[in-house]
């Protein structure tokens, strides 16, 4: 049976030194994942990138018997993946700061919890899989190094993020809508995600900071492609619009704006381009050198 472990402090507001730039940031996340909104947006993930991400476990090897740790599980379809792959004899811990649609599921633990606190569980775990969360921590860096510290050895860490390459309309798409698509998106980045902590440099050099916490076989694979309006990954982008219309606003998008972009990202003629996911994957060495 799923079990549900509530290991929560209060701490959606965390203002630390962000060891980048040397000031104090809101490290907030920025998404309401508990929302309507917030479960398009993990479902829109899961559409967009499951196919991939399962790729990557599989040629690991996760089978039967495997400890797992999913972090920022959102929907948990990729522990429920893990659970069907580990069977009985394995485990998976789910760990989320909202769990609310975290979809209880045979064999997988959840816990809400937030991984600022360190881990929930101490491990060790043969794979650790972390998408599109650690990007938004200001404590990345630390946190990978405990990740790196909890697998055992031969033990894989899997981190997928998106880089700087922003989506834009595709090619021949009028120029009106063009620009509105790629005007939305560069504000949303760069004018709130980025003040409020998101790092889009962190995605291309998580490979660094594996190899400096004392992983080996690093690989890495990247994921962009075009997809028309109404479909998870156009849908994606309105999810992220709804969630913080307030803050575009105060950036200097109007609701028409806003409105007209939503109707855009449901139009089938309309085409962009997704983010760039970029996963990279790396293990403990098996023997002390
Ligand atoms: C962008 S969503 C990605 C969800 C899922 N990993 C996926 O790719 O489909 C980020 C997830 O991380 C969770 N999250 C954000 N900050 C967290 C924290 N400090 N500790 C644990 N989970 C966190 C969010 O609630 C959300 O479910």
């Amino acid at each position: 049976m799923a079990t549900e472990i509530d290991t929560r402090t209060d701490t959606r507001t965390d203002t630390r030194n962000d060891t980048k730039n040397g000031t104090a940031t809101d490290t907030r996340y920025l998404f309401e994942t508990g929302s309507d909104h917030g479960r398009v947006q993990v479902d829109c993930l899961s559409a967009m990138l499951d196919s991939t991400t399962t790729g990557v476990l599989d040629d690991l090897g996760v089978r039967e018997g495997w400890r797992c740790l999913e972090l920022g599980a959102g929907n948990g379809s990729v522990a429920r993946w893990m659970a069907q792959r580990v069977g009985p004899t394995g485990s998976v811990a789910a760990v989320d700061i909202d769990t609310r649609h975290l979809d209880p599921a045979p064999g997988v633990t959840a816990y809400r919890h937030d991984v600022n606190d360190d881990l929930p569980e101490d491990g060790p775990f043969d794979v650790i899989h972390a998408r599109m969360l650690l990007m938004h921590l200001s404590r990345r860096e630390e946190i990978l190094r405990t990740l790196a510290g909890a697998l055992a050895p031969g033990g894989w860490l899997v981190v997928t993020d998106v880089s700087d390459r922003l989506p834009t309309a595709a090619a021949g798409i009028d120029p009106g809508p063009a620009e509105l698509f790629d005007r939305v998106l560069d504000t949303g980045m760069n004018r709130v995600g980025r003040p409020a902590g998101m790092n889009l440099e962190w995605a291309r050099d998580v490979g660094r900071h594996l190899r400096d916490a004392g992983l080996e076989d690093i690989h890495g694979l990247e994921d962009a492609f075009t997809a028309r309006g109404g479909t998870p990954a156009m849908l994606y982008y309105r999810s992220l619009i709804k969630q913080l219309e307030e803050p575009l606003q105060a950036a200097g998008l109007t609701t028409d704006d806003m409105r007209q972009f939503c109707d855009l990202v449901t139009d089938p003629q309309f085409s962009a381009w997704s983010y760039q996911f970029v996963t990279t994957w790396a293990r403990r060495p098996t023997t002390r050198r």
